[in-house]
């Protein structure tokens, strides 16, 4: 058993394929919060993150670019490392998948897989999503599109090296049952045992063949170690498990925390445990699955007016206040909306009017009521207990919530502290005492219990604002918060010398911030002219092979059993109802649809998917983000030819 004091956390290692937005820097700023707390609470803390940079999706976007592979992901890397730095991310450690320790232990990995007998060389034929580095069977991906985000997989067939999954569903069972907590939220769990490990767990193909860019099977160097296995055993590699020095391996694992989004439950509650099992190695004790931050009505898209650029945003707002906006905004494991309106009035309204507020208040009476250092002196009186009461509740229910990487309501808590402070200079009318000089004894005591509450708000706010509480803390002329200690007693400083210093949240234009953000959003992006002169040439005859016409959206409902699918009724202009089954349900309601005009791809053969039969299918884009977008058109009649 590893030593108590000790905490590991991981982020996911991100694909460093595209631009990285508040959703990535949503799951990075959890992690760094958390890790910040449990080194103020005394904990050896490692906290890892870092990039996934093998797989044929990054070879194809090399090879559009026309640069080799590892010349692409240096390019990105750099800037993803350049974010976390803005974004204040404490990671003890930044792993590349292409750092040749990790290439060394995957290999090593492999082989001790292979000798345990868990790998066999066997044939896949299926279907694999590239954006996703997923594979399918026919049945899971009936209608053409990954089940996981609905875009198109492509067949493949190719010799390859199997993981006997199949072996260990029994004991994921038994584990989980075991382990309560083990995954969190707990619906997460229930959806892998009926989903995917009760309906029969096949074994898992962990090999590929039929393109370059990953590291080499150890023995048979015509094959590539799938991507996921190579990526999810990052967390033990950064230890440096499978080299000549696991000391860290042997300090830190098992991992305390794996914060992963939603969408990779899979990978890390199946694949990975099983993989663990293979090895003898043990389970990390957590898997945290957390929600996404959508924008109104869907994923995030740039064409919805907000921007999800957190250069842009930390740039233009500061890093804390887009920090305390992602975790705030966001209850434990559920979804949460990002808009630019939200992020405008939470710093208004949080941060500018109660935090920022109570500080520059409080500093600005101890100058003109006292030089700017209290005397010792001091009275107390009404509203003190109840002051006191309410810190040592927010206090309590702060770390209870953190503890279990709550941050939304540990930040709720942390603010019933704040208002109650504001509410004490309004209770105590520092004001008026300051009429009567036979108030000054009271008057000090009241300053010395306001600037005594902002320097436990300074260390309750450190996780979540590093930067915040220590341009607090210099303006009550204190150093930066040490210890999280500093925030059990309610008194313990002698006295309070305040210093001055920038109002820390300016208020915002709510009306202005909104045009200029609108504004911003409308800079030309880069057309990528190499790709497309890159992609093979047809004739006009080959594209007349494809019917498409424009047909209205009658109307749209979910498919049962079939989260990404939506059935569609469309009027193509023949006078018949068509239907067709679409993979959007993640990205539209069926109210954004119904009445749209959108174009059809007429004379596909049909298909059946998922119960539902589907003639032909609707025109959609790959959004910026990863989301999808449909081609809407307007002002031409249903049924009228596209050419
Ligand atoms: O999945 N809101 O990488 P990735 C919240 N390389 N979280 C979001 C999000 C959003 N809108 N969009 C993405 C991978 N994420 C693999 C991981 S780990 C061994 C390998 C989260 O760059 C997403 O849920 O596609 C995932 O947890 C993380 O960003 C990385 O996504
Ligand atoms: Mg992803």
């Amino acid at each position: 058993m590893k030593d108590k004091k000790t905490f590991y956390i991981s982020t996911p290692i991100y694909y460093p394929s595209d631009k990285l937005h508040i959703g990535h820097t949503y799951s990075t700023v959890q992690a760094d919060a958390i890790s910040r707390y449990k080194r103020l609470r005394g904990y050896d803390t490692f906290f890892l993150t870092g990039t996934d940079e093998h797989g044929q999706k990054i070879e194809d976007k090399a090879k559009e670019a026309g640069v080799t592979p590892k010349e692409y992901v240096d390019r990105i890397v750099d800037g993803i490392k350049d974010l976390w730095k803005l974004m204040n991310i404490s990671n003890d450690k930044f792993i590349r998948t292409t750092d040749e320790y990790h290439e060394k232990a995957v290999q090593y990995i492999f082989n001790k897989m292979y000798e345990k007998g868990d790998i066999y060389k066997g044939e896949y034929e299926g279907l694999y999503c590239k954006p996703c580095e997923a594979f399918w069977t026919d049945t899971q991906a009936a209608d053409g599109l990954c089940p996981d985000c609905g875009r198109p997989v492509i067949k493949a067939k190719e010799e390859a090296y199997f993981f006997r999954l199949s072996k260990y569903a029994d004991r994921l069972l038994d584990y989980y049952a075991a382990h309560p907590g083990f995954i969190e939220p707990a619906h997460r769990e229930t959806e892998m045992v009926n989903n995917f490990i009760k309906p029969g767990l096949q074994d898992l193909c962990i090999s590929r063949s039929t393109f370059k860019w990953g590291i080499p099977v150890p023995i048979n160097p015509d094959h590539v170690i799938y991507v996921w296995l190579d990526a999810l055993t990052n967390y033990i590699t950064a230890l440096g498990y499978g080299s000549q020095d696991d000391s860290l391996f042997r300090k830190f694992w098992p991992a305390d925390v794996h914060l992963i989004g939603k969408d990779i439950t899979r990978f890390h509650t199946v694949y990975w445990p099983a993989f663990l099992m293979s090895l003898d190695v043990p389970l990390p004790e957590k898997v945290y699955c957390h929600g996404w931050v959508l924008l109104e009505g869907g994923k995030m898209s740039k064409s919805k007016g907000n921007v999800v650029d957190p250069v842009t945003l930390a740039e233009r707002y500061g890093v804390d206040p887009l920090r305390y906006y992602l975790l705030r905004e966001i209850a434990f494991g559920s979804d949460g909306v990002f808009s630019n309106e939200n992020l405008i009035n939470r710093i208004n309204s949080d941060l500018a009017n109660d935090l920022g507020n109570l500080v520059s208040r409080t500093v600005a009476m101890v100058q003109k009521y006292f030089d700017g250092t209290l005397p010792a002196q001091r009275e107390q009186g009404e509203f003190d207990d109840d002051l006191r009461a309410v810190c040592a509740k927010s206090k309590e229910e702060a770390e209870k919530y953190l503890d279990n990487l709550y941050f939304s309501e540990s930040l709720s808590a942390i603010w019933r502290f704040i208002s109650r402070t504001n509410k004490y200079i309004d209770e105590t009318a520092p004001w008026a005492l300051a009429k009567d000089e036979g108030s000054r004894a009271r008057l000090a005591g009241v300053m010395y219990n306001l600037c005594e509450s902002i320097r436990i708000i300074s260390v309750f706010i450190a996780p979540f604002m590093p930067e915040t509480s220590v341009k607090i803390r210099e303006q009550l002329g204190l150093g930066p918060v040490s210890s999280w200690d500093e925030c059990a007693v309610f008194g313990s400083e002698e006295t309070f010398t305040v210093v001055k210093g920038d109002i820390i949240f300016p208020r915002l234009d709510p009306e202005k911030e909104l045009e200029e953000l609108a504004s911003l959003n409308k800079a030309p992006s880069n057309p990528l002219k190499e790709e497309i002169e890159g992609i093979a040439k047809i004739g006009i005859d080959d594209f007349g092979k494809v019917d498409l016409r424009v047909a209205q959206i009658k109307s749209c409902v979910p498919v049962k059993k079939a989260k990404k699918l939506l059935e569609l009724t469309l009027d193509d202009g023949t006078g018949e109802d068509r239907t067709v089954a679409s993979g959007i349900a993640q990205y539209y309601t069926p109210d954004e649809l119904i009445g749209k005009k959108v174009i059809l791809v007429s004379n596909l053969k049909p298909a059946v998917l998922c119960g539902v039969e589907s003639r032909g299918m609707i025109l959609a884009a790959d959004a910026s983000d990863g989301g999808v977008k449909v081609i809407f058109v307007d002002g031409v009649n249903p049924g009228t030819k596209v050419r």
